[in-house]
């Protein structure tokens, strides 16, 4: 990547703070913050501040280890009580994207298989452990990045939706990681950014993160997609994930599953990209993934200067599910999990 690397999350230990970058101020001002208590890094979380499932995951692994950090150092109970309350915190920030969980969940076997230890060494193995969370999402969107990269050929047109991009993330992205690891290739993709609405994902933070990489990007309104497939201008579609059930059902941003309801019509093949940290095999199907709801004023009135809408019911799901059937490929840093998924995601975990 030519820019300056934009970097979601880093730890700041002297100072007792997680620095995130505020999303919400792209593509206009690049700002980071320091946040030093739960409250600040569960209100970035919420407010997507900080966004995208790896990202949410290794802040919510900084989070949890500076909540312990701040821990009066008693016993061992006592500790764990106050570790709880910032674990719940962390959890009740945001509900789809499952890396959230998977790092609490981490950090809280990291404590309880330490009970009998010093709470000072409790608290710095929790350190060693969010710093971990860290270094292996780098990892893991490397490897994302090369597989997808294998289905790509020079010059392909590609349709993504939302961000999945190196802010979402941790470096490369996953959706983007192929785009931007051909792209330093010379693969020469064209790409087509959908818009994402209603908070303009894909608009101000896609083809930002494109045009300054120097991909040849074009941004569209979310409902201009299927005249960009049926034009032929995309030969495969790449998307994120907040969570991959067990049998491949996947919870994206909204209007996903349209997307790769209109990639199947088009004969475009529909490949989801994502750490196996946004797989969770304790989810049957994407009937079980919960779906966060938002403020209706995202729709109504968000972007605006006036509001564009009367006070009437709104309906503003963040994410949906796509169908595992209109899934061509679901794109791990292990591997590239295919049909039938209940069976090749399970290998993955083996
Ligand atoms: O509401 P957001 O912006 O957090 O939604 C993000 C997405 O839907 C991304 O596509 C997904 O988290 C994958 S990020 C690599």
């Amino acid at each position: 990547m030519s820019a300056e690397p934009l970097i979601p999350n880093r730890l700041d230990d002297e100072n007792s703070a997680l620095v995130i970058l505020d999303q919400t101020l792209l593509p206009n001002e690049v700002v980071y913050r320091a946040l030093h208590t739960n409250e600040e890094i569960c209100h970035a979380i919420k407010t997507l501040q900080v966004r995208g499932a790896p990202a949410i995951g290794v802040a919510a692994g900084y989070g949890a280890y500076l909540g312990a950090k701040a821990a009066p150092e008693t016993d061992f109970d006592g500790f764990y009580a106050h570790f709880s309350a910032v674990r719940d915190a962390l959890a009740a920030s945001r509900p789809t994207a499952v890396n959230l969980f998977w790092a609490l969940r981490r950090m809280d076997e990291k404590v309880l298989s330490m009970k009998t230890c010093p709470v000072a060494d409790i608290k710095a193995a929790l350190k060693e452990e969010a710093l971990a969370i860290h270094r292996e999402d780098i990892a893991q969107n490397r490897a994302i990045s090369e597989y997808g990269l294998s289905l790509l050929k020079p010059g392909d047109g590609i349709l993504t939706h939302c961000n999945a991009g190196p802010i979402a993330t941790s470096e490369y992205g996953t959706a983007l990681g192929p785009i931007l690891l051909g792209q330093e290739q010379g693969y020469g993709f064209k790409v087509f950014a959908d818009e994402t609405r209603p908070l303009l994902q894909g608009a101000r933070l896609t083809a930002f993160e494109l045009h300054r990489a120097g991909v040849d990007v074009t941004l569209i309104c979310d409902n201009m997609a299927s005249m960009v497939m049926k034009n032929g201008w995309v030969q495969a579609c790449l998307v994120g994930c907040d969570r991959v059930a067990a049998n491949g059902d996947t919870a994206n941003k909204i209007g996903t599953s349209g997307v790769a309801i209109l990639a199947k019509h088009y004969g475009i093949p529909f490949y989801v990209l994502g750490p196996t940290t946004t797989v969770d095999l304790n989810c049957p199907t994407g009937a079980d993934i919960p779906i966060e709801q938002r403020d209706p004023e995202e729709i109504r009135s968000l972007w605006y200067e006036k509001p564009m809408a009367p006070p009437c019911k709104t309906f503003n799901p963040a994410f949906d599910v796509t169908d595992h059937e209109l899934i061509a490929g679901i794109i791990t840093e292990k591997g590239i999990a295919r049909p039938p998924y209940t069976e090749s995601l399970r290998k993955l975990f083996e």
